[in-house]
Formats: structure tokens, C-alpha cells, sequence
């Protein structure tokens, strides 16, 4: 029953517990046909928010939709959603086939369905064994199986790669990609960037239950100019070449070098060679993608953070560099 757009909108969300704002004033859309991660660091609100989103907590304020509605409104939700979440139980003496009938029933889909999730998953020669002596690999696959039955429009994963084995990550990360591909929409949390990264498009960060950053991760990463390393023979003139032809982002650096924002090797070599200047090292430095999350979640920018629906990044980043050479990566 794919009756809507697949589009997952969550609106001035708001979540306390108590004393804790575990989710504050949330905004984002998620867009079927590719996959969304969900990222930040554990305890940024990210469970809640989808708990929200699947009608297991009911918001302090604003609201959260699946295809414009509420949760509650779906109808038979497991025909329209699928949900893994964090530490989902099975009955230990059930197995794997068995756990995925009972829920077969509970939704209305009929047995056949089993088999193909378990296929799909990758547990089709495990099916009969007990889901108790399952590994935490197997039981995330189970997990997925299940939200998988009712062959919905949405599917949500909250750290869905925690126990998987790196074979195992590398098959999710193809499964949920495929997935997507088909039209539908995957809403995936992490708490790693590293991740998801090769995985998603678009992400949203969150920091502290509110939005760091909300939009492609292509974004992100170009927003963060690189620059460039240069040691040259002659720096105030190289310096004077690199002004009149417009680069005026420079700055020195010890043992004569200077840094370059915004500029690429061969334009700084072109300017060096045309004024006469040896060049005597040089390299480009690009931001680190890992290092502008640990940034925005970090929670030194709390009170200080910029509006999400900007989609800029706060200039604190321009401190954050990465040789890439460095550290043996
Ligand atoms: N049921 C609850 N009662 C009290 N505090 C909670 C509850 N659920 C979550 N929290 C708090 O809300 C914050 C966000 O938690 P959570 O949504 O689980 O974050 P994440 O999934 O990103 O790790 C944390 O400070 C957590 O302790
Ligand atoms: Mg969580």
C-alpha cells in the first residue's frame, strides 16, 4: 500500500523528559529515492525523534508525518512504514521463521512473504533456527526482515550497522542504496558519520536535539573550501603575484610558508612560475568530513549554532585542516 509520496516530514519537534530536552524545536523532510542519514552523537536525540516519528512517544510539541500523516493515521502502518530499532527483543525459543509469520499475520500479509524477506536479508538458511541463539548481526537482519513484511513505502533504522560484522555493514549499506533506488525512502541513524557516509546523500546532524546541519552531504563537503601549502623562495612576492591575480585569503605560516584559501596547486604554481618565485613544497589541504561532525556535534557551538535551514557551516570550521598525508590514513 504505497499511497502517498514516501515523504517523511518532521515539524518544530520537541521532546522533554523531565528536565531533559531530549529534542528541541526539530525541523526536516525526507525525500523518497534516496537514502537520509540521521547522524549524531549518542544522547543528541536522535532514537526519540524517531520514536516520535513512529508513534512509540508522543511529542511535548510539533509533530511528525509518513506520507502527511500522523502515525496513528496510517492505517495498517506495517504497510506503509518498517522501523528497526534499538534493542529489539525476539522470543529466544521462536524461530526466525516463526518470529516473521506471527508478525505475517499481525499485519495481514500472507506467509509467502517470509520467505522473501528472509531472502532479502540474507538469513534464508538460518530460518529455522532459534532467533535466542542468533548473533547480534543475525538479530539486526531479523529486525529487518520484519519491518520489511508489509513491503512498506518507508523504512527507519536507528543503528542498524551496531553489531553488524564489516561484511555485514558493507551488505546493509547496498541493501538500503537498493532500496532507495526503488523510489522509496530510507531514514537511517548513526552515530558515526564513517558510517553511513558512503551511503547517503542527504543527512541531517544533530547536536544536543536540535539541527546542526540539514541538507547533502555534497554540500557539506564543498562548503568547506580547501587551500593550499606553499613554501616558496620569495614569499612576500609570491604573495604580491597571488593579490593582483585576486587571492587575497593568505596567510603565513612558519619556516616562510603561506596558506592559500581557495586556490588550487596549479593556479598558485602558474602565479609563482610567471613572477619568478621557486616553489620549494607545496601541498592542498580539504576539509575532513569526519572533523566538520566532530565540529557541529561537539556541543561547543551550543547557544551559538546557526539556523539548519541556512545550511551554512559556522566559520569555526575554516580551523579544522587535515593533511591528508598525515596520521598514516
Ligand atoms: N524515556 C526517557 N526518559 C528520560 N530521558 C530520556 C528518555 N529517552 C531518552 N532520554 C534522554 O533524551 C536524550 C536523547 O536520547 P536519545 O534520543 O536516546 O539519543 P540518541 O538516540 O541520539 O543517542 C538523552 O539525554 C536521553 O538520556
Ligand atoms: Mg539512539
Amino acid at each position: 500500500m504505497h499511497d502517498g509520496s514516501g515523504r517523511v516530514v518532521v515539524q518544530n519537534l520537541t521532546k522533554t523528559f523531565g528536565q531533559v530536552v531530549a529534542v528541541q524545536n526539530l525541523s526536516f523532510t525526507v525525500e523518497p529515492g534516496s537514502v537520509t542519514g540521521f547522524l549524531g552523537p549518542n544522547g543528541a536525540g536522535k532514537t526519540t525523534t524517531l520514536r516520535m516519528l513512529l508513534g512509540l512517544v508522543t511529542p511535548t510539541a510539533g509533530y511528525a508525518t509518513i506520507n502527511g500523516q500522523p502515525f496513528h493515521n496510517l492505517g495498517n502502518p506495517g504497510r506503509v512504514v518498517g522501523a528497526v530499532l534499538e534493542a529489539q527483543s525476539f522470543h529466544p525459543n521462536r524461530t526466525a521463521r516463526n518470529h516473521l509469520r506471527v508478525y505475517a499475520a499481525a499485519i495481514g500479509v500472507p506467509d509467502e512473504r517470509v520467505d522473501t524477506v528472509l531472502q532479502l536479508v540474507g538469513l534464508a538458511s538460518a530460518a529455522d533456527r532459534g532467533a535466542g541463539g542468533f548473533s547480534m548481526g543475525m538479530r539486526q537482519r531479523l529486525a529487518l526482515a520484519t519491518a520489511l513484511l508489509g513491503d512498506p513505502q518507508v523504512l527507519v533504522l536507528d543503528e542498524p550497522a551496531n553489531g553488524l560484522d564489516p561484511e555485514g555493514i558493507v551488505w546493509l549499506r547496498t541493501f538500503m542504496q537498493n532500496f532507495a533506488r526503488t523510489g522509496r525512502t530510507v531514514l537511517v541513524s548513526s552515530h558515526q558519520l564513517a558510517e553511513v557516509e558512503q551511503t547517503v546523500e542527504q543527512v541531517v546532524i544533530l547536536s544536543r536535539g536540535q539541527a546542526m546541519y540539514y541538507g547533502p552531504l555534497d554540500q557539506l563537503r564543498k562548503s568547506q573550501q580547501g587551500r593550499v601549502i606553499v613554501r616558496p623562495s620569495d614569499p612576500q612576492r609570491l604573495i604580491t603575484a597571488l593579490q593582483e591575480a585576486g587571492h587575497t585569503a593568505i596567510e603565513h605560516l612558519p619556516d616562510g610558508m603561506i596558506a592559500v584559501t581557495g586556490a588550487e596547486p596549479e593556479q598558485v604554481g602558474d602565479l609563482a612560475l610567471a613572477a619568478s618565485v621557486a616553489i620549494y613544497g607545496m601541498y592542498s589541504q580539504h576539509a575532513d568530513l569526519e572533523q566538520i561532525f566532530f565540529q557541529l556535534t561537539s556541543g561547543q557551538f551550543a547557544g551559538n549554532h546557526y539556523n539548519a535551514t541556512q545550511q551554512q557551516p559556522p566559520p569555526e570550521w575554516h580551523q579544522q585542516w587535515q593533511r591528508p598525508q598525515d596520521g598514516g590514513q
